[in-house]
């Protein structure tokens, strides 16, 4: 036997150094209860106000997931059809509209937002932000997750999301490990010197 003098890593480190974007998945389901028991959870990560711009569409049927997998640009399209779970992330861009509940120690707070490209662009960055937290999360669940923004968003926002006010910003394929794990080495990653600096 031997035993590794490295030292453990955290939790944490595990997370970002240890789990990868998936493109492949084990065969087993993975239940909504689940998503929604990890939404619940990253909904308390911060944004812009208390905005809270992040919307989701599991999609269940056979049917929606082939009208996504169209909408997929062609390497992500059969990642769509053989995930267990596609996820649409969105950004709605009518979030003021839950302003009262979301932030009421700031009455007249949806009133600040009466700017549609304004509200469009908070939505987005917002959601993004949340979007980050959510992959995260799904990881911490044990799940395995492969975003995918190689897509035609309008075409998604005029299909699975028509009559709403939500846009897509990308797919979320979930799902739990593949027994194979992903086959090519991992990029690097910018050092902090690289992507820091101190003023
Ligand atoms: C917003 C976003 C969009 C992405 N779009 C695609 C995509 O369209 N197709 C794809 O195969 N991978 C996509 N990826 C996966 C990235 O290429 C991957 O996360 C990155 O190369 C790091 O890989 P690693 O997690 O294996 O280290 C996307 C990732 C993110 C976060």
């Amino acid at each position: 036997m031997t035993i590794s003098t490295e030292p453990a890593l955290s939790a944490v480190e595990q997370l970002f150094q240890e789990r990868r974007s998936a493109r492949a998945w084990s065969a087993e389901p993975v239940d909504d209860d689940l998503v929604r028991h990890v939404y619940d959870t990253v909904r308390w990560g911060p944004t812009l106000m208390n905005t809270s711009p992040l919307r989701l569409l599991l999609v269940r049927s056979p049917e929606a997931r082939e009208r996504l997998a169209r909408h997929m640009s062609e390497p992500n399209r059969d990642r769509v059809r053989s995930a267990p779970l596609p996820v649409v992330v969105a950004a709605d861009t009518d979030f003021h509209e839950h302003l009262d509940t979301l932030v009421p120690h700031l009455p007249g707070a949806r009133d600040r937002f009466a700017d549609e490209a304004t509200r469009a662009r908070i939505a987005r960055d917002q959601a993004w932000l949340q979007a980050g937290y959510l992959t995260v999360g799904l990881r911490a669940e044990g799940l395995d997750v492969g975003p995918m923004s190689g897509m035609d968003a309008a075409a998604i926002d005029a299909d699975l999301l028509a009559g709403t006010s939500w846009r897509s910003l990308m797919v979320l394929n979930v799902g739990y490990p593949a027994p194979e794990p992903t086959a090519h080495p991992r990029a690097p990653r910018l050092d902090f010197d690289d992507a820091a600096a101190v003023a």
